[in-house]
């Protein structure tokens, strides 16, 4: 693949930053060619879904989409023509094959630092920088088309960094190095200290901001669409990213909920979207209260109560039930994560606990934005009498929630 550098802007240490058209427009034909022909794996319950999927991202042939085709001519790839140019992919790399197989030992064992629904994640250093690497599989060209426009696009401190990709055998992602792994490890993997309440009360408050960021303030505006606790990272200083993009939706700006293919995990998906399909930036707030009721007790988003007959609970359910009673709190207490022992101040579990059930309300409708949950987990992580909450709600239900009226 022919590589033209156009720009080059530094990213840690010097490394060249802009990648070429005809060297994106090949990536990205090529992906689509595999993509195209063949039956994708899916993720999660996706797979009678399948109609129109291209289109979902606003990649297909024909859709309008942020990666353009303005130009006639451009390189041959197996005898297609890439009729793509004037495609913007700035601030990302592309590496060969050979550099990242060095970078992690070949993909070694030893080097594998994670493992999600769309490839295993290695880590490795490149050209001075530490990078995890994501290798998928050629079949996951939608998702690495998806997290590659994103991530290009869109640059929150809050949100993982992209460094860079490579086509070649299969599809790989470059990103930033994040120290600490993903928050499910956190909570409930092995030989992790416990996390403190106000590291799980600053958690929740970085990965709402990376949320709200691209709910409000992008333009398109994005929806995640798996947001759960192994798509959130932690770094070094225990403050947290937004990660996995692969499943991203564009949606218009000020359109309502679209339809579309069911991806996401199960556990986190909201009725609507569930039940109808319905997509918008509601569903992430859903999915985030769930991620609220696993901070507060580390269990998982969906328990299974009963092995043998398969019988399973849903988080929401069980706090919804607790939280209904007159006077939960003692039996909010026994949800509450064990291992923070004394660090439990229960009146900020208890404000966290309620604004994870109004996110993970039934209306989409009734549930805050993330602009309002921000301001409510600020609020919790310092609380104040002085905060004039009243006017950032859009919704008195939460300034009563966070005001304890
Ligand atoms: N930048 C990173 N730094 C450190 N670990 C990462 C990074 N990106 C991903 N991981 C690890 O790999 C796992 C899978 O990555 P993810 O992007 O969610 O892939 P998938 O799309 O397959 O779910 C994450 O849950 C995390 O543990
Ligand atoms: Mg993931």
């Amino acid at each position: 693949m022919e590589l033209i550098l156009h720009s080059s802007q530094g990213i840690t240490g010097g490394v060249i930053a802009g990648i070429s058209v005809a060297g994106v427009a090949g990536a990205l034909l090529l992906a689509v060619c595999f993509y195209a022909g063949l039956y994708r794996r899916k993720k999660g319950i996706e797979g009678s879904f399948l109609q129109g999927e291209f289109d979902d991202h606003g990649q297909g042939p024909g859709s309008s989409s942020t990666l353009e085709k303005t130009s006639e001519s451009g390189p041959h790839m197996g005898g297609v023509s890439l009729q793509l140019t004037g495609i913007t992919v700035d601030k990302s790399v592309e590496f060969s094959y050979e550099e990242l197989a060095k970078a992690t030992n070949d993909f070694s064992l030893a080097n594998k630092i994670g493992q999600g629904g769309f490839g295993a994640v290695y880590y490795g250093e490149l050209r001075g920088e530490k990078t995890a690497i994501k290798k998928m599989d050629m079949l996951a060209s939608k998702e690495f088309l998806a997290e590659l426009k994103v991530l290009t696009h869109v640059h929150h401190l809050n949100l993982v960094r992209l460094i860079g990709y490579c086509v070649d055998g299969s599809l790989f992602l470059v990103y930033e190095f994040i120290e600490n792994g993903n928050l499910g490890q956190h909570l409930r993997g092995l030989g992790k200290d416990p996390l403190p309440w106000s590291v799980r009360v600053q958690i929740a408050l970085d990965s709402a901001r990376g949320l709200e960021y691209i709910h409000e303030h992008t333009v398109p505006v994005y929806i995640h669409r798996d947001i759960k606790s192994a798509n959130i990272l932690i770094d070094q200083n225990f403050r947290a990213k937004v990660a996995d993009f692969g499943l991203t939706k564009l949606t218009e700006f000020g359109s309502a909920s679209l339809h579309t293919r069911l991806v996401g995990t199960f556990g986190y998906m909201s009725p609507e979207y569930a039940q109808y399909g319905d997509v918008s930036p509601k569903i992430d707030v859903y999915a985030f209260g769930v991620v609220l009721y696993e901070l507060i007790s580390a269990k998982a988003a969906i328990i299974k109560t009963n092995e043998i007959i398969t019988e399973s609970k849903g988080l929401v359910a069980l706090f919804e039930e607790i939280l209904n009673q007159p006077d939960p709190e003692e039996d909010l207490c026994k949800l509450v994560d064990h291992r923070l022992g004394d660090d439990c101040p229960i009146e900020s579990v208890r404000k966290m606990a309620q604004l994870a059930r109004a996110c993970t309300q039934e209306n989409p409708q009734l549930r805050p934005s993330m602009r309002s949950i921000v301001v409510a987990l600020m609020t919790i992580s310092s609380p104040t009498d002085d905060w004039d909450v009243g006017s950032f709600y859009e919704n008195q239900g939460l300034v009563n929630l966070m005001t304890g009226r």
